[in-house]
């Protein structure tokens, strides 16, 4: 089924066209990839999902219905949750506080109900369990990576949203941001991930988008993408191993 459909989607910030006419699906249970350099409009395409972009046109129909022109909130509610770039961990609250922030556009959470989903959340994120307590200016891009992704997950999204989570980190934590990716899906979330690295991305997604300029250069499964010469000098690093 169906998750969310994208149809000749164009947005703007100020009078240029950042995305020009971009389709793009995600099934339910999928994980999917969206690939392109810098500036290619992959945030904006987070961000226009969201609510988040003013100025756009063409379709967004999440679960069946149209969330265009939708306050964040609202579709927050409908089920979509997005991890922006850059993590955003308030530096003054705890990664409980922080954790428990997420859960803040649904209605009707008691205390007792949100204190046992954050529970949850620090056993499946086991390594932010021993800083329950601790700031969050004092955690490392990995921990501040954990605490942000566990936020979008206190929303109870059918379809999570990551922008770039492994910018930033040592490779041995890039493996575990990857690790917990998977799990999200194995636990019944969608997810629609943007991503730099494109050999870890494709290697956990089902399929894959590469945007250019705000148009789609391709799509595809991971080893259809890799076998396009195009996309592979332009965007997998060349002549790097095969997936
Ligand atoms: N708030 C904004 N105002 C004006 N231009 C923006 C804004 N955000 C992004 N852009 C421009 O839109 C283009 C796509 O940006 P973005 O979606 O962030 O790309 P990506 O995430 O693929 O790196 C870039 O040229 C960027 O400079
Ligand atoms: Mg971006």
């Amino acid at each position: 089924m169906k998750l969310l459909e994208i149809t000749g989607l164009v947005a703007r910030y100020g009078a240029g066209d950042v995305l020009k006419g971009l389709d793009l699906t995600v099934d339910e249970g999928e994980i999917v990839a969206l690939l392109g350099s810098n500036g290619a409009g992959k945030s904006t395409t987070l961000r226009a999902i969201s609510g988040l972009v003013a100025n756009l046109s063409g379709g967004i129909v999440f679960a069946g219905r149209s969330i265009v022109g939708l306050k964040p909130e609202a579709i927050v509610r409908l089920g979509i949750s997005h991890v922006p770039e850059g993590r955003r961990v308030f530096p003054g609250l705890t990664v409980r506080e922080n954790i428990a922030l997420g859960a803040s556009n649904r209605r009707g959470v008691s205390r007792r109900q949100l204190a046992g989903e954050v529970e949850e959340m620090l056993g499946f994120f086991a390594d932010l369990r021993r800083l329950e307590h601790a700031l969050g200016w004092t955690l490392s891009g990995g921990q501040q990576q954990m605490v942000a992704v566990a936020r979008g997950l206190m929303a109870k999204p059918r379809l999570l949203l990551l922008d770039e989570p492994s910018l930033g980190l040592a490779p041995l934590i890039v493996q575990q941001v990857f690790r917990i990716i998977a799990d999200i899906r194995a636990r019944g979330t969608t997810v629609l991930l943007v991503e730099q690295n494109a050999h870890m991305a494709l290697g956990v997604a089902d399929r894959g988008y590469v945007l250019e300029t705000g148009r789609l250069l391709v799509s595809g499964r991971p080893d259809e993408l890799w076998s396009n010469p195009q996309v592979r000098a332009a965007y997998l690093g060349g002549a790097a191993v095969a997936g």
